[in-house]
């Protein structure tokens, strides 16, 4: 057998082992909570998921083929996902929480929101994707990394006349009045990580200036972190803030926008994986879980186009994904600023001082 078919086909029978221990510790669990067979044996797991809506309709329709467990996904933004754990606390509503950034995992596995489970693949993962796990006692993991950045889009800053902005600084300028494009950081993981980045590369009192200051020049905060890239890919605002990975599927699908790795130093995600605390689909959240690990599953992301760094050291790294090492990345403290105290004391701060600054 070809070495890559073998590969494949080990996969996918390990992938059917485990739709079969699902569906065999689901009936065990329906026999002794009494509940019909018919019932018990209709395999299933529900996902919340936070990277680009694409990407997750990829990754489930392609577990579901692969493991026959019947797959049901809703998307939302990160800090959406935290808040609605919490709000779902004591009826758990879904079963592992996919993708975004990993503050919000963090801060979700220190409130006990999600389920210790150590898996046999972390040895195959990046230490900063371990890492994740060991700074959560294991209740959540890296799947991917990704940089901040921004991008504008040239058409409209040649019609400005403006000098291409290379700095954070250059976006509080005056000529960028109503042309800057960033996610709201309660709902958007994104925009967090630019708050977080900022505090760190800044101080805190010199970045909530800053932020200040941009918010004179912000159009709109959006929802969710991407919404900005695509914003600045169709003309609707001049600079958006966003993933440098996300203002590259833009780029490379035509768009006129230029993408820049701020020359202070940026920050970056590491995108998480979480079990969701009480999952009713226990074991199919974990066979989701394995196989979301794995480097087959991992190269789904740049199939459509999301040109994040996988976690599995097995996964092809996309050749279009953007060079972190040529960039100035900050050592993100994310044990900090993905703790409870830190993220809901600079989220109260933002909503107080900046985003109801009148403009
Ligand atoms: C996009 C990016 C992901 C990121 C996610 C966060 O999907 O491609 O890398 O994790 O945004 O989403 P949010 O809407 O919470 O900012």
């Amino acid at each position: 057998m070809h070495r890559n078919n073998r590969r494949r086909w080990t996969v996918k029978s390990s992938l059917s082992r485990l739709a079969l221990l699902a569906s065999g510790a689901l009936t065990a669990f329906g026999a002794a909570a009494g509940l019909a067979p018919a019932t018990a044996t209709a395999a299933e797991v529900v996902v919340y998921c936070s990277v680009n809506e694409d990407w997750c309709r990829e990754a489930v329709t392609s577990f579901e083929r692969q493991t026959g467990i019947k797959t049901l996904m809703t998307r939302k933004s990160s800090g959406e996902v935290y808040a609605q754990l919490r709000a779902e606390k004591t009826n758990p509503k879904a079963d592992v929480w996919f993708g975004g950034s990993g503050d919000p995992h963090l801060q979700a596995a220190e409130e006990g929101l999600t389920e210790s489970y150590k898996s046999n693949k972390l040895d195959e993962l990046y230490s900063w994707a371990a890492k994740q796990a060991e700074n959560s006692q294991h209740r959540t993991v890296g799947i991917y990394m990704g940089a901040l950045g921004f991008g504008y889009n040239r058409d409209l800053l040649a019609k400005r006349k403006l000098t291409p902005p290379a700095c954070w600084s250059d976006l509080i300028g005056a000529g960028f009045r109503d042309e800057i494009q960033v996610a709201d950081p309660n709902s958007s993981g994104t925009s967090y990580t630019m708050l977080a980045t900022l505090v760190q590369l800044m101080g805190e009192d010199a970045a909530f200036d800053y932020m200040k200051k941009l918010h004179k020049n912000v159009n709109q905060y959006t929802k969710s972190g991407a919404a900005p890239a695509k914003s600045a890919a169709q003309g609707e605002t001049m600079v958006g803030i966003a993933f440098q990975h996300d203002l590259l599927t833009e780029v490379l699908a035509g768009a006129p926008v230029s993408i820049v790795a701020p020359c202070e130093g940026t920050g970056y995600e590491i995108g998480s994986m979480s079990i969701i605390k009480g999952a009713r689909n226990m074991e199919t959240a974990k066979a989701f879980y394995e196989w979301a690990l794995t480097p087959e599953a991992q190269a789904l992301g740049a199939k459509v186009k999301n040109y994040q760094i996988p976690s599995n050291a097995g996964a092809p790294i996309p050749p279009e994904a953007p060079r972190i090492d040529k960039m100035k990345l900050i050592s993100y403290d994310f044990a900090r600023y993905g703790s409870t105290a830190e993220r809901t004391r600079l989220l109260g701060k933002w909503d107080r001082e900046i985003k109801s600054l009148s403009k």
